[in-house]
């Protein structure tokens, strides 16, 4: 069987500073396959460099193993790996041309003075950069430069490629312009390559498959469908995009579905999820517990005030038309805040503050999760 381009095994990193310990990453395992662009997705201080950081091997890990193309890295020195690597601050050689720039590894590698000339105009090219070779890094725009500090690790070939907010630099419409081109360069070139951004439209755009972490651990890994429309956490639901989080009273709970009581309407019965992570066989659900509902602005309809079941009353908090869309902010009963976001119509009545609403969530669209 072929190996993985990169696997983790319950790798972790503790660090000690000043007599104290940080737990910078908590037994991650993560399996990536050739060509796939992973990217890494969570609050500051979630351990997504130190976890890149021993991928590359600046830092080592304090228990697991890494393994590069079933080839054990564990321990083996940052040049030995094959790895290269963008960082936010990707410091050209201020001295040294575009040329001179993107030759520099090949050259420390040894490689032929010919060779070296092909391999740079190839790789300048690839990045739309063609013609820049005689220039000096201050006489490139932000972008130019992100360019050519990619070029220069593509040159050398690397087995993978490690990203670390490579685009934070940038201003806004250059960062959307890059994205695409180093997606496109990296689907062309098939390099396999774990991206970190804050950025979630970018880590959503970009990805095969995104992990998301938080506190050191990996709370989901899943492609950019899954993690949105199927978050197995409430930290998930609630980092990724918006989500409405609503705590209901399980009043039935089945194996599959979980029925709940509606603040001061009837009942609501979806789906129970039962993420992984969670021990098998502990009871999730308890009858006269609390799950979390989990609903997008966009899966909530608004409709007159009526009794059927499974409908949620509330009011209107404020209603915003915004062409396309009208966002509501909605209270519940229990006075839980909600936001919706109707598709406009021409026609439709737009709710006004006070007044009073049902709510119907879409039960395919939604789902309990544990708190
Ligand atoms: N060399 C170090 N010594 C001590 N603690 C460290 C060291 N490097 C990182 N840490 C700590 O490890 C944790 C994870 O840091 P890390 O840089 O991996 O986070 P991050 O997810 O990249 O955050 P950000 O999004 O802010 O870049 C943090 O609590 C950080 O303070
Ligand atoms: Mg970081």
């Amino acid at each position: 069987m072929k190996s993985s381009a990169l696997e983790l095994k319950q790798v972790s990193k503790t660090f000690t500073k000043d007599g104290q310990t940080v737990n910078a990453v908590q037994s991650v395992d993560l399996t990536v396959e050739q060509g796939e662009l992973v990217t890494f997705l969570g609050p500051s201080g979630c351990g997504k460099t130190t976890t890149l950081r021993m991928v590359a091997g600046f830092e080592l890990p304090t228990a697991g193993e890494i393994t590069i193309q079933g080839k054990d890295m564990t321990n083996m020195p940052v040049n030995k790996r094959g790895i290269g690597f963008v960082f936010q601050n990707y410091a050209l050689f201020p001295h040294m041309s575009v040329y001179g720039n993107v030759a520099y590894g090949l050259k420390a590698r040894g490689e032929r003075t010919r060779d070296i000339g092909e391999k740079v105009r190839s790789a300048l090219k690839l990045v739309g950069l063609a013609n820049t070779e005689n220039r000096y890094p201050n006489q490139l725009s932000g972008g130019e430069q992100q360019r050519v500090a990619l070029a220069r690790v593509i040159v050398m070939e690397p087995n993978l490629l490690l990203m670390d907010e490579p685009l934070s630099n940038l201003d806004a419409k250059l960062r959307l312009h890059m994205r695409t081109e180093i997606r496109a360069l990296q689907k062309k070139l098939g390099i396999t390559c774990l991206y970190v951004t804050h950025d979630q439209s970018e880590a959503l755009t970009m990805a095969d498959r995104i992990v998301v972490m938080n506190k050191g651990r990996v709370e989901q890994v899943g492609t950019p469908f899954e993690i949105y429309s199927n978050p197995q956490s409430v930290f998930v639901a609630d980092f990724i995009g918006q989500a409405n989080i609503v705590e209901l009273q399980i009043v039935l709970a089945e194996q599959e579905t979980l029925t709940a009581q509606i603040p001061g309407g009837g009942t609501f019965k979806a789906r129970a999820l039962r993420p992984d992570h969670h021990v098998q066989g502990s009871e999730l659900y308890r009858t006269g517990q609390s799950a979390a509902l989990v609903i997008r602005p966009e899966n909530i309809l608004v409709q007159d005030p009526s009794s059927e079941d499974g409908t949620f009353p509330a009011h209107v908090r404020s209603s915003i038309y915004v062409g396309s869309h009208v966002e509501y902010e909605l209270v519940l009963a229990n006075g839980t805040a909600i936001k919706a976001m109707v598709p406009f119509s021409r026609g439709m009545h737009i709710y006004e503050q006070q007044e009073q609403v049902s709510l119907l969530f879409d039960a395919t669209a939604t789902a309990f999760l544990p708190l």
